[in-house]
């Protein structure tokens, strides 16, 4: 996704698939059109959970990698082969290499996309904004999150779209308690962020993760009660990961069947981290310590 007359995005080469090591244990889609069916539910032992943050602590630091290198003139393509090394060498697997057919070792967002950006030759610009998203697979138990970053100097206004999507991540997450309905979380996301009137995509979400990249369980970020009122459990793992947006929350997808932008180009920020509900709160799973 180079940039066209008027700075937007638009499509750019994506290089040829990147290889992994042998003895790296594929999660089961890989090669398949679709997951098998998961037939587990959302709630992990102390044993398994231990699994997910082995699996979340790889994953955050191959974030710390591919952060540590965004500059203007770095192409997003580099950034996924620094995730890719990183996530390999230290014996996991990229979950979404070969996920539903998506090509590449990590998602790359740039302005305007508000997920799912395939990692290829745009060169990133002073002042644009770059979302990482990663997951990691080791020894069965996947983990998920994803920061977003400045390259360069950006403007106020999106300066301030990340800081404040940060701290709507961070005050789902406080919402976390078990015996609420999960849908308290994207309520408090949604006050927060209509705040300052930004826009808050409703048709992308958390969700289950653990034993699968996507259980079936959701997790939105707007008010969507009475809907989606599953009851947080002690040992519940799931994703929270806002997307706002300094516009509208209506998207376009492009015909890569996987880039989604914000229908009026309006710039977007997320963050997302893993989390598992214990009794007095969230516990992040997806830190690099
Ligand atoms: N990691 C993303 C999430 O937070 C999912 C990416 S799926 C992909 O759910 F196929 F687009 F990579
Ligand atoms: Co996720
Ligand atoms: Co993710």
């Amino acid at each position: 996704m180079p940039f066209d007359a008027d700075g937007h995005l638009i499509a750019g080469t994506i290089s040829s698939r990147l290889a992994v090591p042998t003895q790296i244990t594929l999660p089961p889609y890989v090669g398949q059109p679709a997951p098998p069916p998961y037939t587990g539910d959302n709630t992990y032992s102390e044993a398994e959970i231990e699994k997910i943050r082995a699996a979340g602590r790889i994953a955050s630091r191959a974030i710390d990698a591919a952060g540590a290198a965004i500059r203007p003139g770095v192409t997003t393509d580099e950034l996924d082969r620094i995730v890719h090394d990183y996530v390999t060498s230290h014996g996991a697997y990229p979950s979404t290499l070969g996920y539903r057919g998506y090509p590449k070792s990590c998602c790359t967002s740039v302005n305007e996309v508000i997920c799912h950006g395939i990692p290829d030759d745009t060169i990133l610009r002073d002042g644009d904004l770059i979302n990482i998203d990663v997951t990691a697979y080791l020894d069965g138990f996947h983990g998920d999150l994803n920061r977003t970053f400045r390259v360069g100097e950006v403007s106020e206004e999106a300066n301030l779209l990340i800081e404040r999507t940060e701290e709507a991540l961070r005050r789902g997450i406080k919402a976390v308690a078990p015996g609420r309905e999960v849908n308290v979380i994207g309520r408090v996301i949604e006050t927060y962020a209509k705040r300052f009137g930004y826009g808050v995509v409703r048709d992308f979400t958390g969700h289950g993760v653990g034993g699968a990249f996507h259980t079936g369980l959701i997790i939105p970020h707007y008010d969507a009660a009475p809907l989606y009122n599953d009851i947080m459990k002690p040992g519940m793992v799931f994703t929270i990961e806002p997307m706002l947006t300094l516009g509208t929350h209506e998207w376009n997808m492009w015909d890569d069947n996987w880039t989604v932008v914000t229908r009026d180009r309006s710039l977007t920020a997320q963050f997302e981290h893993t989390i598992v509900v214990r009794e007095h709160g969230a516990e992040i799973l997806t830190t690099s310590d």
